[in-house]
């Protein structure tokens, strides 16, 4: 009989669910990880962006990195932003795609639909919606997107192979992923990567960064850039321990679709 673990996929949902719902109703909360205004402006994002979009959004911003200077967004563009979260990243690439510029966030937490919905409506982002999907199967059209976003999400899949491939479908030819996540210098052992709690905190599932770089590349895109972030870190001391001794960091990257 086999004795390794597995991760319970569908307690993993139900952990990240319920922590990112707290991240959307109660954004001043201790969590593992940083939230918020001085987490973004540390991370990069240009406080007159940030000025520009819902206070409340940026509250519940929980991102890892900032990368839209690889992203590049031209006005007029679609834009697909993988796990929009309260919508801090669907509101910036808003104000880069412009008025004849479209977003798609999508995500699989109905709080942070409903409050980012909410946002866009009370801000007059009228050209970003927010549609409940996973990111494993998003829901937009075949080749109909410019340009697919994600930051702090796809460590949270335990299926990035699929998360990369549906980005190539939902991609035009030429297309870019841009995004920003957590990955590891060596690889997690099992008693961290069977860990949700660990999971749900954006450690547990981050992946080993040759081994990330390849899973991009083997779903058909090419790597542009990578690069590491100075300036994320974990809270709690169970999370910053795991992440000290496994080298867990972010970074940055852009990849193009041939
Ligand atoms: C760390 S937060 C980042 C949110 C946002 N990108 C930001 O920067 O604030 C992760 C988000 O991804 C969503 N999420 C995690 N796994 C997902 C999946 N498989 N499909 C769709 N959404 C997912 C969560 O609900 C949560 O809103």
């Amino acid at each position: 009989m086999s004795t390794t673990r597995q991760l319970d996929t569908s307690d993993l949902e139900a952990r990240v669910k319920d922590m990112y719902r707290e991240v959307a109703e109660e954004p001043h909360k201790d969590f593992h990880f940083e939230t918020g205004q001085p987490l973004a402006e540390r991370l990069g994002y240009p406080p007159a962006d940030l000025d520009r979009i819902p206070a409340q959004a940026i509250d519940s911003f929980a991102g890892v990195g900032f990368y839209f200077d690889l992203a590049a967004i031209a006005a007029g563009e679609t834009v697909l932003d993988l796990g929009s979260g309260s919508g801090t990243d669907s509101f910036v690439a808003a104000l880069h795609a412009g008025p004849d510029g479209r977003v798609i966030g999508v995500d699989m937490t109905d709080a942070q639909l409903d409050k980012a919905t909410a946002l866009a409506r009370e801000g007059g982002f009228a050209g970003v919606e927010f549609r409940k999907g996973y990111i494993e199967s998003p829901p937009v059209e075949p080749g109909s997107v410019d340009c697919a976003i994600s930051n702090g999400v796809i460590n949270l899949s335990a299926d990035k192979p699929g998360v990369f491939a549906e980005a190539v479908r939902a991609l035009r030819p030429g297309g870019r992923l841009a995004l920003a996540d957590i990955v590891t210098a060596v690889q997690l052992p099992e008693g961290i990567t069977c860990d949700a709690a660990l999971w749900a905190a954006c450690i547990g599932g981050a992946m080993q960064r040759d081994g990330y770089r390849q899973t991009i590349e083997a779903a058909g895109f090419e790597v542009v850039t990578m690069r590491e972030n100075t300036g994320y870190r974990f809270i709690s001391d169970r999370a910053s321990n795991a992440s000290e001794k496994y080298g867990v960091t972010s970074i940055s990257l852009l990849a193009r679709r041939p």
